[in-house]
């Protein structure tokens, strides 16, 4: 066989775009070009020996098992690198094979079972821009699985103050730890880590632009919900309302759901805060009716999912930018008027629970349809599967657990009790 047709072969068996091939047998662009240029012309150059049995030999093994099955973090990989940067590496089936692995997380998320699968593994938490949740949540799933954990938080207190590049700051902190989880506030800036390191980069949050491993969980909360509730994901009514401009959350989300059939989703914004243009075009498609509205009423009106957004004010240009109306405060009175019994309303938090704040009210703490922190909850298994997806782990979990011997109270509070079928 020709190398051009094995490596046409490797292409379309484990369904590779010439970037990821390049990038999986480590060589850049214009060398693969050459390795398919036809022997007759002057581009084309021999390809090594040991790369040509490689490739053969992995084409072979996976033929034999009749199955092409690469491992998870090969699938979604970012540029053949394995990375976690956005939404768009994922396509239906492989979000079902992380929610699968999520599933096998629950007992160790919910403190039944132990694993030290990720024993010796250290995760770098670079958080430069405010966190709670997600920078605790990827902390404790990485701690369950055994791993440690380092933080830093800030600028302030990192070596970005004096002057230091992004580059540097992520090749230094690749030869420290395993796996980094960043956040900052630049669009964009995540993807500029993962150049510049040789481990792998999760996203937890680039400015106004993307927020996967939040959209993951959000939903992984939808399924388990809507199973709960014997309802189907293709075909629901899905609205989002708040902030959709600067939004990451909404941004990741939306891009998730439009990989589902027939959904009517309604963003719901104020004037000045819509969902950019780039973002609709790109999840109408699967026969999904994307409208936009300014009415509350209209726009909530028979939902499935209410998903609720902060104003994001820190990303405002000045402080007059926007001035939010009171119409968007989401309260019992709203959604017992414009909802139904069995619709879920979910919020990626932190919500503005000040006086007079037009966020997610507090008034619905005490109504099992607000899912809130069940959805906080899935943040822990939905963030170990991706640790264990990126680090290669996820097919030995269930070979490593083992029952906990401490016990702590458990008390079920009234909003989790729909969903421990109370
Ligand atoms: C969100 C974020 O940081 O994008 N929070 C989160 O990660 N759960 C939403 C927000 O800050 O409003």
């Amino acid at each position: 066989m020709s190398q051009q047709m094995l490596l046409q072969e490797m292409m379309d068996k484990f369904g590779f775009k010439k970037e990821n091939l390049a990038a999986y047998l480590g060589v850049n662009g214009k060398i693969l070009n050459s390795w398919f240029a036809s022997s007759l012309s002057t581009e084309y150059t021999p390809m090594p020996n040991g790369v040509f049995n490689y490739i053969s030999e992995f084409i072979e093994k996976n033929s034999l098992s009749g199955v092409y099955n690469l491992p998870l973090r090969n699938k979604i990989s970012f540029f053949g690198k394995n990375h976690l940067l956005s939404v768009e590496q994922f396509d239906r089936d492989s979000i079902e094979e992380v929610f699968s692995i999520a599933d096998l997380m629950v007992p160790i998320a919910r403190r039944k079972k132990i694993s030290r699968v990720l024993e010796g593994a250290v995760l770098g938490n670079l958080f430069f821009e405010a966190s709670t949740r997600t920078r605790v949540s990827f902390g404790t799933a990485f701690c369950r699985l055994g791993g440690s954990v380092c933080d830093t938080t800030g600028f302030t207190f990192s070596s970005m103050a004096k002057g230091e590049s992004i580059y540097d700051t992520s090749r230094v902190i690749a030869g420290y730890v395993d796996i980094m989880v960043v956040r900052h506030p630049d669009r964009g800036s995540v993807s500029e880590f993962a150049r510049a390191s040789n481990i792998p980069i999760i996203n937890g949050g680039d400015g106004p632009g993307e927020h996967p491993s939040q959209a993951l969980l959000d939903l992984y909360t939808i399924k388990n919900e809507f199973s709960r509730l014997n309802k189907s994901l293709d075909g629901a009514h899905i609205s989002l309302i708040g902030d959709l401009k600067y939004g990451r959350t909404v941004h990741s989300l939306i891009k998730l759901l439009s990989l589902y059939k027939n959904l009517k989703i309604s963003l719901v914004s104020p004037i000045g805060l819509e969902m950019p243009e780039s973002i609709i075009n790109y999840a109408s498609r699967n026969g999904n009716i994307v409208s936009v509205e300014s009415s509350v009423k209209k726009g909530l009106s028979g939902a499935d999912v209410v998903y609720a957004t902060r104003v994001q004010k820190e990303r405002f240009e000045s402080e007059f930018e926007f001035r939010y109306e009171s119409d968007f405060h989401i309260n019992s009175e709203k959604i017992n008027a414009f909802c139904n019994k069995d619709t879920i309303i979910m919020h990626p938090l932190p919500r503005d629970s000040n006086v007079g704040s037009n966020d997610l009210s507090t008034d619905l703490n005490n109504d099992d349809r607000l899912a809130i922190f069940r959805q906080s909850d899935n943040g822990i298994p939905v963030r170990m599967a991706i640790f264990a997806i990126l680090l290669g782990v996820e097919n030995i979990v269930h070979r490593n657990l083992r029952d906990v011997e401490w016990s702590r109270p458990v008390y079920i509070s009234f909003a989790d009790a729909a969903f421990h079928n109370l």
